[in-house]
This record gives structure tokens, sequence and C-alpha cells, in this order.
């Protein structure tokens, strides 16, 4: 599937709180953990849909600072499916040629997580066609207090001045330092929250709520998010007139 079968403009960076694995799972009877690994194959589809449409930046909320606190065995199951999925994307992800980058506090991580998280960046890292960001021990206000700490020390021993800390400066020490902010913000699982998630990049995204849960999240769900994106007339604060006629030279 491309732009030109579909003949919708393509965000070019959608990012998705994948939410609902859980009460998908407790639906069916089953473990959370179940919906968890039904999630998986979600992220495979949404991955290579995304990639096939011209997508450039996917950014997938995996895991939040907040989801330490659920229970250990929970916490753990995500982890060893996050590290499966990794070692079995690898072959894909450079065939497709999608870089892996990552979002969040990765040294929380179990470290044999994070190795093989480094090893798939490290070895992805030439890629070009999309950048598919995990956002994992992630939090938003977790990410603007590590770069207001590190723009404060830097000022303290004199290396900046207070008054050069601009947006481009501060956004350049987020951890999605270089990419463009998030077009669409998709969440699934009904609810209708941002739970942390990149306080700062998505001042201007357009937000798409759905009720589909995550497990059962496909192809055509993903173009119907573009679709209401292709409806949506963003004015970054000008008036719906100036954004349909071009700027004046
Ligand atoms: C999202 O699904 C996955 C993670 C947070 C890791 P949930 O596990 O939050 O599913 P619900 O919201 O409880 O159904
Ligand atoms: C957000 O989902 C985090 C991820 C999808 C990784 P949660 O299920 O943790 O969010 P809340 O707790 O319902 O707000
Ligand atoms: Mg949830």
């Amino acid at each position: 599937m491309s732009t030109e079968t579909t003949g919708l403009t393509v965000p070019g960076h959608i990012a998705i709180i994948m939410d609902g694995n859980g009460r998908w799972a407790q639906e069916r009877g089953q473990f959370r953990l179940f919906g968890h690994k039904a999630g998986v194959q979600a992220v495979r589809e949404v991955v290579e849909t995304a990639r096939s449409l011209g997508v450039r930046y996917l950014t997938l909320y995996a895991f939040s600072t907040e989801n330490w606190r659920r229970p250990e065995n929970e916490v753990s199951g995500l982890m060893a499916l996050l590290q499966s999925y990794l070692k079995a994307e690898l072959k894909t992800m450079l065939r497709n040629d999608i870089r892996l980058c990552c979002l969040g506090e990765v040294q929380q991580l179990p470290v044999e997580v994070g190795q093989v998280l480094e090893k798939t960046m490290a070895k992805t890292a030439h890629c070009s066609a999309m950048v598919l960001n995990l956002a994992l021990s992630y939090g938003g206000r977790n990410e603007l207090l590590r770069v207001a700490r590190n723009l404060a020390r830097e000022c303290e021993q004199g290396t900046l001045h207070w008054a050069d800390i601009d947006e481009t400066l501060f956004t350049g020490r987020l951890y999605s330092a270089g990419q463009p902010d998030p077009d669409l913000l998709i969440r699934t699982g009904g609810e209708h929250r941002l739970s942390n998630f990149l306080l700062w990049q998505l001042s201007y995204a357009e937000l798409y709520f759905t009720d589909t849960k995550w497990p059962d999240f496909r192809c055509q769900h993903l173009v119907a998010a573009i679709e209401a994106y292709n409806q949506r007339q963003r004015r970054f604060g000008k008036t719906g007139d100036q954004v349909q006629q071009p700027e004046p030279l």
C-alpha cells in the first residue's frame, strides 16, 4: 500500500499509545499477559503498514515510568516479550530499512533487555526509510525534568547562559532530539488521556482516540486514523482563512 493507492496525505510522524491489552485478555477470560502477547502481532502489522505508507517516524509507547508499579510478574512478562520481539524483528527491520531508536530511561531496563536494545539500535543505525521509536520506561515529566537539570548544570558550570535557552535548544535536549514532533497521536483502548506521553512534543499533534483495543488494531485501523487526520485543519494558532491561503511573499 502506498500514498498513491490510498490518495491520503500521510503524517510524517505518528505516535501511538498502545492501550487495552489487559482488558482485551480479561474479556477472553485470560491473564493480562495473554493480551500483551497478542499486542505484539499488532505492533508488527502497524510497523509494516506505516513503513509501506511512507511514514517517516513511528513512535510507540510501550512502557511508561508509571508502568513499573504494575505487578512484578506483568512487568517481567512485558520485559521478556520486548526482548523476544527485538531479537525476532532485527532481520525485518534491516530488510525494511527501519532504524530503531529509544525514548526513555533505558538504564532502568533489565540488563539483558538493555543489551538487545543497544545491539538492535547499533545494527539499524544506518537505516533511513523510517525511524521506529520505542518509548520504554518513558515519562514525559521525567524527560522534561532531565532536560531542566542538564541545562541548570550547564548554566552553573558557566558553559551556557540562561538567556540562550530557547525552544530550539530545549527541543535538542529531549530524547527525541533531531526528530520532528508527532503530527498524529493515536490512542487505542477507549481512554482519552495522554498518560504522561510526549508532553512537550505533542503540543500541536492531532489527537485520535479509538475504542479498538490494541491487540485488535490492524492495517485498516491505522488507515482510518490517517483518514480522520486528513479531515483536520491544522491551524497552529492562525485563522482558517490564513491556513487555506498561501502566505504573501
Ligand atoms: C497497554 O495495555 C500496554 C502497556 C501499558 C504496557 P494495558 O496493559 O494498559 O491494558 P489495559 O489498559 O489494562 O486494558
Ligand atoms: C499508557 O497506558 C502507557 C502505555 C501504553 C505504555 P496505561 O494503561 O499505563 O495508562 P493509564 O494508567 O490507564 O493512564
Ligand atoms: Mg492501560
